[in-house]
């Protein structure tokens, strides 16, 4: 058994790509290892964000965690600004790293890219995400593929602590899957799917209703081709529908091609969309029914007293190790 982190922000809706690339390994890894899932807010927060806005998505994504198959039995569930060690670490850590190591940082880089204010939150962000981390000794960090610099970042600052002071944090590895691990846009295939994307046509969200995924998947960019293959470079419209597919449906990308040989683009568009659909449907009854329910506050709490109990016991280690104490 080892000890599982991982984090969503709740900034925008929740997309197919996040719950493909995250949450669906979240709700694998839980039978078997110690996880804690939390909702990342103090995250969302390193952008401009409307106050009622993130307190909605902050309950919605603890809901749609659960609904996506997340027990509460199983794996500890919380909101990380209601265990406050979250933030203090990530101050310790932000004073160990350095400007250049966070400037190479590839997500500072692409959503700082034309900003006239760069807020200093967005660039130490990666020194929270670290905090989280570690708080928890955590062993393994399901993640999509944008989030292994961060993790590597993670075990440099360990590392540099470890040496600092004395041993006091696990290396943690990122667990990113070999397929899934970067669902792409519908409308520009080249870049991935983001729930902060302006055009709503580029993401599936986890809400949508069947018929606004059926619309988007049959506006979904794919090529002139016409043949349903496989081919990351010439075709990343169609290999993400089929990627999609084969992950939701659990068919080999091979026999999906197969399958569509010799049929166009419209059968093979409208069989993904039901297969999308047939995956969402039971998650967003469960979502309704939970949503304003007080079994999801009940969760919460218990969620933050556990998560709150581990990391408070951390962050007294570190202040010990780093002399952030009275001299007695
Ligand atoms: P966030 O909120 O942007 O995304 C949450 C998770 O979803 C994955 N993901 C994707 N996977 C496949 N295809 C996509 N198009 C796609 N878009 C997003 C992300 O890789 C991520 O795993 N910094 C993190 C949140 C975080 C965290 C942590 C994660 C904060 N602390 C500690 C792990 C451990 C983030 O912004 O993820």
């Amino acid at each position: 058994m080892k000890t599982i982190f991982s984090g969503i922000k709740p900034t925008g809706t929740v997309t197919l790509g996040n719950y493909i690339g995250a949450m669906k390994h979240f709700v694998n890894l839980q039978d078997e290892h110690d996880a804690y899932y939390c909702i990342v807010d103090l995250h969302s927060i390193t952008v401009e964000i409307d106050r009622v806005e993130l307190m909605n998505n902050t309950r919605a994504l603890a809901a749609l965690y659960i609904a996506s198959g997340l027990d509460p039995e199983k794996a500890t569930i919380f909101v990380q600004s209601e265990v406050k060690a979250h933030a203090q670490l990530g101050w310790m850590l932000t004073c160990l790293s350095g400007m250049g190591e966070l400037e190479r940082m590839t997500q500072y880089k692409d959503k700082s890219q034309g900003k006239d204010r760069i807020g200093a939150g967005l660039f130490v962000y990666p020194t929270l995400m670290a905090a989280d981390i570690l708080l928890y000794d955590a062993e393994l960090v399901p993640v999509g593929d944008d989030q292994k610099q961060h993790i590597e970042l993670t075990r440099d600052l360990a590392q540099r602590f470890n040496s600092r002071y004395y041993e006091t944090f696990k290396m943690p590895e990122p667990v990113i899957a070999e397929t899934g691990a970067r669902i792409m846009s519908l409308t520009t295939p080249e870049k991935k799917m983001s729930k902060t994307d302006t055009n709503p046509k580029g993401y599936i969200s986890m809400l949508d209703a069947p018929d606004v995924i059926r619309k988007k998947i049959k506006s979904a960019v794919t090529d002139s081709e016409g043949i349903v293959r496989f081919d990351r470079e010439q075709k990343p419209g169609v290999s993400n529908l089929l990627e999609i597919y084969s992950l939701l449906a659990d068919i080999p990308i091979k026999e999906l091609e197969a399958k569509y040989d010799g049929l166009n683009y419209g059968v093979f568009k409208a069989d993904v969309a039901e297969v999308i659909v047939a995956e969402l449907e039971p998650i967003q009854q469960r979502y309704y029914d939970l949503i304003d329910s007080e079994e999801l506050d009940l969760i919460l709490d218990q969620g933050r007293d556990k998560a709150d109990l581990v990391a408070s016991r951390k962050l007294a280690k570190v202040e010990k190790a780093m002399g952030l104490q009275r001299k007695r």
